[in-house]
């Protein structure tokens, strides 16, 4: 007894002793899927359905007599029957359409839906694509064989779409192979509308025995303060099985492996956005930000599935091992191999979802891409280095940190001002005493070619001119019963919240972002940071909106939750837009979802000074460039704690591959500028970044390539040799672009390396030029000094390498090409070049040289 006291009370003199302990994330904040209502039905009905295997009897099927075909016009239509427990059906409509680059949509909804209140609307929330889509999808025409229990579509030259009608069920063929099938394990679930009475009665027709009713009328998790939820159970769910294949990939943001795992035995992957203070990595806790895309590979075609659902979701991933059929069991033969079999669940709203098959995954996420938008064309001074911190204090500390740079010959583009510059955290206004004139220090930067970025976040705090025009114009969120608006806690105190999905707000928004406005001044080089869109909540659960309050439109917050931070970086891309027609916008955004790489770059959030962030912010950065979202980055060397000299060169040497590359720290963090550490460390650091700035030209061209089709910028090994599945699980190492292969080095005290060659051709060292071959591992050297990079032989690079202060004072700099030759002596590359700020090169005729 008195041991295990003095184990105790040691365990806690340990934990009160290491400041580190302070750095970890609440998890119990965020509900696991046992704690989630709709989550927890959806598992439980899986297994029950699972149980059941081949004799359970499936609810869903498409009626026959309800089909309209229109081979022409590029769709069909029919209706779904859900069977109840009676016999009864409630009807669910299915709609077909083939999309231009022969990618299928299909969307379930449920029809005639009336419900028992008035405040929200009856039908399921449906514009989530409203948002994310680049434009409206053109349709393309097919044919179709129909028989009594089937309708096969084909169409392009290689495709094949089967759907089974008792019980629905999808499978799609590519090249005559299956590729993707959906409801392959039956697990497609739509909760109907139904009242609580209807759902209490006894033998209620309309709960079906496979089904759970946990949390369907009352949520039970602790910091939910009373979920009203009013509609009841509405969630859909649906799996999906990627046919010849153990790899999937995708469905940003979490701080894991970018080779997703098998959740079987653990919490499924979950899309919420959230402020997760503190997140841990290998972990598949939700994040600041939503891509409910996945991907995944063999070594002859890749699939991927584009979920359109902007409500909380959560996936659970099965990797299954080929099975042999024997007497006992029948086992259809499209799935006598290996799979991933994948189940989506999401808590409303309806099922609307992009199937791409392709030959290799650059073409499926191009595919997607063409549906949600390329990324934008930078801006090319945020490609430079980005210093900031929360916070520098005052006019004299940001002309200090600006001339400092000079002093110490370290290239950068732009300072960042965090949410300690405002007047008591309101924004659109400067602290009088630090910021007196911003305009001044403005144009102090300017003369550098510099830029300043200032924190613009969309809770506003309660009695100012700003929040006052939200109120009284009734653009913020509103209360659950639409009393008011509705009234949180985040920086400033008690705040309220700018609905951007209102376009009233806009014109507001315009205004505050206006030519001569109290935020803006004259200043043509500041641009904004929209941070705490998810939104964050610091009173609300799981730090959130409630889903029960309401956004324009009559919707539900529960329906557009994670499309939230996207609507708020729009609003600010139109209101700068507004504010100069022809100047390319810059905006940081933590918040997103599908389509934000249209308008703004993104960060990781807030992650730590630790050696495993280093190595996460590597997967993180890979999985975001497959998702359609290259313009993205972790912070450098750390948010939170303190990062030692080998740690803070080695995430450098690391960061400035990132396509977003900012120093950043927490206001407790010790400063770490690269000057700080001094000596060695600095010489390294300073040389790390010039290298960033040497290959600008090459960036550069890299974005614009990839505003013009969708490709990624930091491609994983897979990507450009997906015939070799001995690359699949790398996420350690990359391409920057498609010619210079980079391993960083992401642990202590390593100085010596393995790094993969993915075929025969030569790699140089990038520094020395020494030559490598072969396909497999190969040793690297890499003292403190050295990052592991290698260009490819066959392929040209261009690079600028005369240091300059800024980006923008390397405008008339020579351009020095690096040549290698390929083994048949030829070489080949790309440069693009325009004016880097303007969109005058997008309206007239490119410059490029290939
Ligand atoms: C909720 O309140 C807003 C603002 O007063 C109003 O425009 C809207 O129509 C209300 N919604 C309903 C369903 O009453």
């Amino acid at each position: 007894m008195r041991v295990q006291l003095w184990q105790f009370l040691w365990a806690a003199i340990v934990i009160l002793l290491n400041p580190l302990q302070t750095y970890a994330v609440k998890e119990y904040l965020f509900k696991k899927c046992d704690q989630s209502g709709f989550c927890s039905r959806n598992r439980h009905f899986a297994t029950e359905v699972t149980k059941q295997g081949l004799d359970y009897n499936s609810r869903y099927s498409i009626d026959l007599p309800s089909l309209i075909i229109k081979d022409d016009e590029g769709y069909f239509d029919a209706k779904i029957l859900k069977e109840l427990n009676d016999g009864s059906h409630v009807d669910l409509s299915l709609h077909v359409s083939l999309l231009s680059g022969n990618n299928l949509r299909f969307q379930i909804n449920e029809v005639n839906r009336k419900t028992e209140q008035s405040l929200i609307q009856d039908k399921r929330y449906d514009e989530a694509s409203k948002w994310a889509f680049v434009k409206e999808p053109e349709l393309i025409p097919f044919q179709h064989e129909l028989s009594s229990d089937q309708l096969i579509l084909t169409y392009g030259e290689h495709y094949e779409a089967k759907f089974d009608f008792h019980p629905f069920k999808l499978t799609l063929l590519y090249k005559g192979v299956p590729s993707l099938i959906v409801n392959d394990r039956n697990l497609l679930n739509v909760e109907h509308y139904r009242t609580r009475k209807q759902e209490d009665e006894e033998n209620s027709i309309h709960i079906a025995p496979e089904e759970s009713t946990f949390d369907a009328y009352k949520d039970s998790f602790k910091d939910s303060k009373g979920d009203t939820l009013p509609l009841g159970p509405e969630s859909v769910a649906l799996d999906f099985t990627f046919a010849n294949s153990l790899t999937v990939y995708g469905i940003p943001e979490h701080a894991d492996t970018m080779s997703l795992k098998d959740t079987t035995d653990g919490e499924p992957y979950r899309l919420f956005n959230v402020d997760i203070f503190e997140y841990l990595t290998q972990s598949r806790l939700p994040m600041y930000g939503s891509i409910p895309f996945m991907l995944s590979t063999n070594s002859k075609h890749s699939s991927g599935l584009f979920w359109v659902n902007s409500a909380d979701t959560y996936i659970d991933i099965k990797k299954v091992h080929k099975v042999e059929a024997d007497e006992k069991k029948v086992i259809p033969e499209e799935t006598q191999s290996q799979r991933v079999q994948t189940h989506w669940m999401s808590e409303n709203g309806i099922v609307d979802v992009i199937l791409f098959v392709k030959d290799s995954p650059h073409e499926v996420t191009q595919a997607y891409a063409s549906i949600t938008g390329n990324t934008q064309l930078p801006n090319l001074f945020s490609l430079g280095y980005h210093q900031s911190r929360w916070n520098y204090n005052d006019e004299p500390d940001v002309l200090d940190i600006n001339s400092k740079f000079d002093q110490h010959q370290i290239p950068y583009d732009t300072i960042w001002l965090d949410v300690e510059y405002t007047d008591e955290r309101k924004y659109f206004t400067w602290e009088p005493k630090m910021f007196p004139n911003p305009d001044r220090m403005l144009s102090k930067l300017a003369e550098t070619g510099r830029y300043l970025v200032a924190l613009i976040d969309p809770h506003l705090k309660i009695g100012y001119e700003v929040s006052n025009v939200v109120e009284k114009q009734n653009i913020g969120y509103r209360k659950s019963d639409n009393s008011s608006s509705f009234h949180g806690h985040c920086w400033p105190g008690e705040s309220v919240w700018i609905d951007t999905f209102n376009p009233a707000a806009q014109s507001f928004w315009n205004k505050l972002h206006a030519v001569g406005s109290n935020f803006m001044g004259q200043a043509q080089n500041l641009f904004p940071w929209n941070d705490m869109s998810e939104p964050s909540v610091f009173d609300g659960p799981e730090t959130t909106a409630p889903k029960d309050i309401i956004h324009y439109g009559n919707w539900e917050h529960r329906s557009v939750h994670n499309l939230n931070g996207l609507t708020f970086h729009e609003a600010t891309y139109k209101a700068l837009i507004a504010h100069n027609n022809n100047i390319r916008p810059f905006i940081l955004t933590r918040a997103f979802f599908s389509g934000s790489q249209r308008t703004a770059a993104m960060w990781t959030g807030d992650n730590m000074a630790k050696w495993e962030y280093v190595q996460a912010s590597i997967s993180q950065v890979l999985t975001l460039n497959i998702a359609g979202y290259p313009f993205c980055g972790a912070d450098v060397a750390g948010f939170f704690g303190n990062p030692e000299p080998e740690l803070l060169v080695r995430f450098y040497q690391t960061g400035i591959w990132y396509p977003f590359f900012r120093g950043h720290a927490h206001i407790d963090s010790r400063r770490h500028e690269p000057w700080v550490a001094g000596g060695e460390y600095t010489d390294i650091m300073r040389d790390t970044i010039k290298l960033r700035y040497k290959l600008l030209p090459l960036l550069y061209t890299e974005f614009y390539k990839s505003s013009q089709v969708g490709s990624p910028i930091v491609n994983p090994i897979f990507f450009l040799y997906p015939e070799d599945e001995q690359n699949y699980d790398i996420d350690d190492e990359f391409f920057f672009g498609k010619s210079l292969l980079v391993k960083p080095i992401t642990e202590q005290g390593q100085t010596e390396t393995l790094v993969y060659l993915p075929d025969d051709k030569i790699y140089y060292d990038f520094e020395d030029y020494t030559p490598y071959q072969g396909k497999g591992y190969h040793s690297f050297n890499a003292p403190l000094s050295k990052i592991p990079v290698l260009l490819k032989a066959g392929t040209i690079i261009p690079t600028k390498q005369r240091y300059r202060r800024s980006s923008k004072l390397m405008k008339f700099d020579p351009y020095t090409l690096y040549l290698t030759a390929d083994s048949d002596g030829t070489a080949s590359g790309e440069l693009y070049i325009d004016d880097g700020e303007t969109f005058n090169a997008q309206n007239d005729n490119d410059f490029s040289i290939e």
